[in-house]
């Protein structure tokens, strides 16, 4: 597979901040390839998944080189659909459900109000939204979270985006609405050629889905290749003792040490 994006020396400094979030980032993002991110609380997921896609809040440092084949970095809502880990950061609070997730098809895929609502009821459906018509009349408060969620895979996937950045989007969800989103999340990198990065700490799902897996630490890429060589036969010390431990990566060390 051909890189759609070079990642080198990459380094995200947060303003305030003296210590960089992510330092001296090699990694290439592999066209069509499903691309995990893993590594515990923070490692640096988020920041990476927010440099790549020209999120950081202002004031952040950004040091080294994206070189996306493509020539210019893909537009976000348009070439790059993004998921947040928290769902109400995707989410604008007065608008109503359908008018976003309708917005991005009616803007980047040219569609009419009419066709974009269609549009948005047919992704709804596809995560697999409960009574999607009434949830697109509705404003995100008035949703779980886990709706939320899924509302905020759906407006990120309604422009058919060619990558889309995935940051913790179905970990708030349960095992079946999450096998059922990936599923599509699969069926779009097969069909549809999609690239897709995702942030997880969950190492089966990981394993059992990515074709690729970069393992992070401290803000430091500590190995990264294809999953059956990283998860299977890992190189590095960090890497054998994090799948050895089988740890859930979604507690930070300090806290996981003080409750055992
Ligand atoms: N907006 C911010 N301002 C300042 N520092 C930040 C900000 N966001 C993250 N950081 C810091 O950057 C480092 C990396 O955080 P990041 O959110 O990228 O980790 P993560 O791997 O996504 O963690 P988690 O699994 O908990 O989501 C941490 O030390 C974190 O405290
Ligand atoms: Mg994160």
């Amino acid at each position: 597979m051909s890189a759609l994006c070079e990642i080198r020396g990459l380094s995200a400094t947060y303003r305030g901040h003296p210590v960089p979030a992510l330092t001296n980032i090699d990694l290439d993002i592999h066209a069509g390839e499903r691309l995990a991110i893993i590594g515990e609380s923070g490692s640096g997921k988020s920041t990476l998944a927010r440099t790549i896609a020209g999120l950081l809040p202002a004031g952040a440092r950004v040091r080294g080189e994206m070189r996306w084949s493509v020539g210019q970095a893909p537009l976000p809502g348009r070439d790059m659909g993004f998921v947040f880990q928290d769902p109400s950061a995707s989410l604008n609070p007065v608008l109503t459900i359908g008018e976003q997730v309708a917005e991005g098809a009616r803007r980047h895929l040219g569609l009419t109000w009419k066709a974009a609502d269609q549009r948005a009821l047919d992704m709804l459906e596809r995560v697999r939204v409960p009574d999607p018509a009434k949830v697109l009349k509705a404003f995100p408060h008035q949703l779980s979270g886990g709706q939320r969620q899924r509302v905020a895979i759906a407006a990120a996937l309604a422009a058919s985006p060619g990558i889309l950045i995935a940051d913790e989007a179905t970990s708030a969800l349960d095992m079946i609405v999450q096998a059922e989103i990936v599923s599509l999340l699969d069926e779009l990198v097969r069909e549809a050629g999609m690239t897709l990065v995702f942030i997880t700490h969950d190492v089966a799902l990981a394993s059992g889905f990515a074709d690729r897996v970069a393992i992070f630490r401290g803000g430091e890429l500590v190995e990264a290749g294809p999953v059956g060589a990283v998860l299977s036969v890992p190189e590095n010390i960090y890497t054998k003792t994090l799948l050895a431990s089988h740890r859930d990566l979604s507690t930070p060390p300090l806290i996981r040490e003080t409750a055992t």
